[in-house]
Parts: C-alpha cells; structure tokens; sequence
C-alpha cells in the first residue's frame, strides 16, 4: 500500500533508513537531517520492500496532537511490542498476565525501595574498600537484583541463581531492538535461538521459587501476585507463566531506569558542586539532577502504531492517517535546542516534575523525561526515588575518581530509550573516611 493511500495528504518523503534496516551511523542525526532537508513532518520507509510506514512529526501541535492520540486507535502498546518482537520471541509476549503497567498498585513502590536498599547493601560489599569499576556495568547489575528482589520470588536476587539470572536477563534486553536495532535483523534470522535458550534457563532457575510460593502467594509481595494469576494452571504450565511474566515485567522496566542511573552519577561526578549537595543530603535537589540527566539521555523514539484512522494535526496540515502507520517523534530532536540552551545541563530548570525553562519554546510538550499525557511513565516517582537513593548512597560511600577524559557518548545506533553508552564509562573508587 502507498503512502498516498494511507496518509491524506501526502506529507514529503524522506530518504532516510531506520537503524534495523540498514547501517546508518547515528540513528538520531539521520532523522535529523531528513527533518533539516523536509520540515517538522514527513515519512520515512522501512521494512520489507519498505511496507512499514513511520509518519515522523516535530512541530509544536504536531506533538501535542500526537500525545493527545487515543490509544484505541493509535496504540503504543503495539507499536512496543513490534519494536520489542525485533529482540524477543513472541511466548514473551504471548498469554502474558501480569504486565508491566500493573507493577504500580498502592504499596508497591515502598517494597521495590526496600528492595533497592537491600540490594545497595550488597553492592557495596561487592564493591568492598577501593577499585575500578565502570559505572553503566554497575548500575545495571544493580538494577538486576531490585528488579529481582521486587518480583522474582526469594533466592532470585543474591548466589549463583542470581549471576544466572543476571546474564539471561541481559541476553533477554528487549532494550537491543533500539539500542542495538542494527543487530536485530540476526536475532529474527537465528530464530531466536540465544533468546529461546535463555528463556528455557529462566523458566528453570526460577521454578523452584514458583512453585514455594504457590502454596501461600499472598505472603509473597509480588512475584506472589505473579504467581496466583496462574493459580488455574497445572504446575508447569504455571511454572513457565509466571517466569515468563517476571521476565517481561524486568525486561520491559528496568534497562531505561538503569541506564538513566548510570547518566545522572556520569554528570554529578562532572559538577563537584552539585556533587557535595547530593552529598549533603538534598534529595529534592538530586531528584532534579536525576531529572535533567534523563532528559539529556533521552533518545526515545516515541511511537503510536495506528489501528483505526486518526487525525494528526501539525499546524500546517492536518493529516488523515490510516491503519499500520506508525506515528512518532524523537525526544533527542525536541528536547535539546542549543538555541535555547538545552543542550546543557541545568537541574535547576525543574520544579518537582515539571521543566521550567520553557522561555522560547513553543510547545512545553517539546521537551520531557517520562513523556507527556495519558501515556507518562507510571514509573517517574519511582524511579526518581530509586535514582535519588542510589546516587546518594554511593557517592557518600565513596570518592569516585572518573578516568575518562571527554564526556562519554551514546551508541549511535541507538534509536529509543535512555541512551546507554557507547564504551567503558570507569572510575576509580575509595571508600570515604
Ligand atoms: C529512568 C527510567 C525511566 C524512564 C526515563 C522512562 C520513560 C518513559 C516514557 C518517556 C514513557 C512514555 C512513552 C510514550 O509516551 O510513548 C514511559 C512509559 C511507561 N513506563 Fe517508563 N521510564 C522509566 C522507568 C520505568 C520503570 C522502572 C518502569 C516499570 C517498573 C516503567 C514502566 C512504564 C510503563 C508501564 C509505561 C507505559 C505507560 C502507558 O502506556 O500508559 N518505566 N516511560
């Protein structure tokens, strides 16, 4: 199907490839410059025989209109789950029961804190007295055991069923299909055959505790609500439900938040003033630095698959968009303006979850952390409590020493989620007197 069919009228038609269809050095600054050569609206192709259609948009209603887009007809939920199928197997997906949105009932956030304080303690045991370590290493191993500790049943988060868990979770990174999405096409042409294998291992290592607490679930947190939803089923078919419901719950969650974590130590460590503020105990402040961070590292591509004809409004035009088009923008494109300064980093510019440095700008939707409307992150006042207490803790443990010499830098490949970086990001550490 053309364009011309599914969009009304045609909007300009960029040459530009996505990064799972051909190499294209950064993802970002290639969207960047189809926009430099076309306007804020405007398709680029993709897939086979390029049958996919993304409808990019960057000006000012053109993204308060697509934030404004109604999930039942244009979904985000589906355009995750094509961006997500590129890495993971369909059984991820499949029959799920507790889903990553559900992760947030009253109480919830107090036990995943708990979990992060448990799992400091142990990380700093690790650490022991004095070393090098690289930073994003650390906070996604960090990010593991709270995750796992939170929702994957007792025994899941500490001894060997743990450095287990830890590298099929990470063969598991739903994260690859943006961060990576030019290895993905391998992935769909193995049939999935590393991602199979590591499933399997999962369903194994966390069967035991499956079937622990199947006999009284409510006395565990909720790995024991993960569980129950699968009370109906015969033990094995439970066993492998419930695994493969705490393996989308992780995957789905936890690599933005640990990538974030890993960008707000990198830029604390670069401004010794806010630095010994944190120290000090400021949460609100670290909560603002942790903040800015995330907007600095964002390269989400934010994306609605269209299920049913919708109306995007850019200002210029309005657009009829038809089925299997996926709407986007990308936040690196928006929420950096030199001209306007935002490519610096400056924690002051938030009041609570709001930025404030919205002088010059046309649209305070332009620029986010956690996404704007109906779709922002469940998980913001979560995360930041996480990032907060997880910075404050280690930098009053230790004196970190960086030992790189320029700023570290993003994949560039990646297109979607917080940036991860594109090579060893070490310091050195000792613990403070
Ligand atoms: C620093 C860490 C994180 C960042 C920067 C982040 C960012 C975002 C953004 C920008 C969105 C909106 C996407 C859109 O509109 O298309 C979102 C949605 C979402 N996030 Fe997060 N997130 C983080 C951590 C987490 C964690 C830890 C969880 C779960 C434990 C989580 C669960 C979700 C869910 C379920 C949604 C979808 C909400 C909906 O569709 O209504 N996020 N996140």
């Amino acid at each position: 199907m053309t364009t011309a069919m599914r969009i009304s009228p045609e909007p300009p038609v960029a040459a530009a490839a996505l990064p799972w269809d051909a190499p294209v050095g950064d993802a970002v600054a290639s969207i960047a410059a189809a926009r430099a050569e076309h306007g804020d609206t405007f398709v680029v192709h993709s897939g086979e025989a390029g049958r996919d259609t993304y409808l990019f948009c960057f000006s000012p209603q053109g993204v308060e209109s697509f934030y404004a887009l109604p999930e039942e007809s244009a979904s985000k939920g589906v355009a995750d789950y094509l961006m997500l199928r590129r890495k993971l197997p369909d059984e991820v997906f499949a029959d799920r029961r507790t889903l990553p949105g559900g992760l947030f009932r009253k109480d919830d956030v107090a036990t995943y804190l708990t979990a992060l304080d448990d799992s400091l303690d142990l990380t700093i045991t690790e650490l022991g007295g004095a070393g090098t370590v690289d930073l994003f290493a650390l906070t996604r191993r960090l990010g593991h055991r709270m995750g796992l500790a939170s929702w994957g049943g007792p025994g899941s988060a500490s001894g060997e069923v743990f450095e287990a868990l830890a590298a099929d979770l990470d063969q598991l990174d739903g994260a690859a299909s943006f961060v990576h999405p030019d290895t993905v096409r391998a992935v769909a042409e193995s049939g999935y055959a590393e991602e199979r294998a590591a499933l399997e291992r999962v369903v194994a290592l966390l069967g035991p505790a499956v079937d622990a607490a199947s006999a009284a679930p409510e006395e565990h947190g909720l790995f024991g609500r993960i569980v129950a939803a699968w009370s109906d089923a015969g033990p094995e078919d439970r066993r492998r439900g419930a695994a493969l419901d705490v393996v989308l719950v992780h995957v789905a969650s936890m690599s933005n938040l640990n990538a974030a974590l890993g960008w707000a130590l990198v830029d604390l460590l670069e401004h010794p003033d806010a630095l010994e503020r944190v120290r000090g105990g400021d949460a609100a402040f670290a909560s603002r630095c942790a903040l800015e961070s995330t907007r600095l590292a964002q390269r989400s591509i934010m994306s609605r698959h269209v299920m049913s004809p919708v109306a995007l409004d850019t200002g210029a035009t309005t657009y009829e968009v038809g089925p299997g088009v996926t709407i986007a923008t990308l936040l690196p494109l928006t929420n950096l303006d030199p001209a306007l300064g935002h490519d610096r980093w400056d924690p002051e510019r938030w009041d609570r979850y709001r930025f404030t440095d919205t002088a010059g700008l046309a649209s305070p939707q332009l620029v986010t952390a956690f996404g704007h409307g109906k779709h922002t992150c469940p998980a913001q006042p979560f995360s930041l409590a996480a990032m907060t207490a997880s910075a404050t803790r280690l930098l009053t443990t230790y004196d970190l020493t960086t030992r790189w010499t320029d700023h570290p830098l993003p994949v560039p490949a990646q297109i979607g989620g917080v940036a991860r970086a594109s090579g060893p990001v070490e310091v050195s550490y000792s613990r403070r007197a």
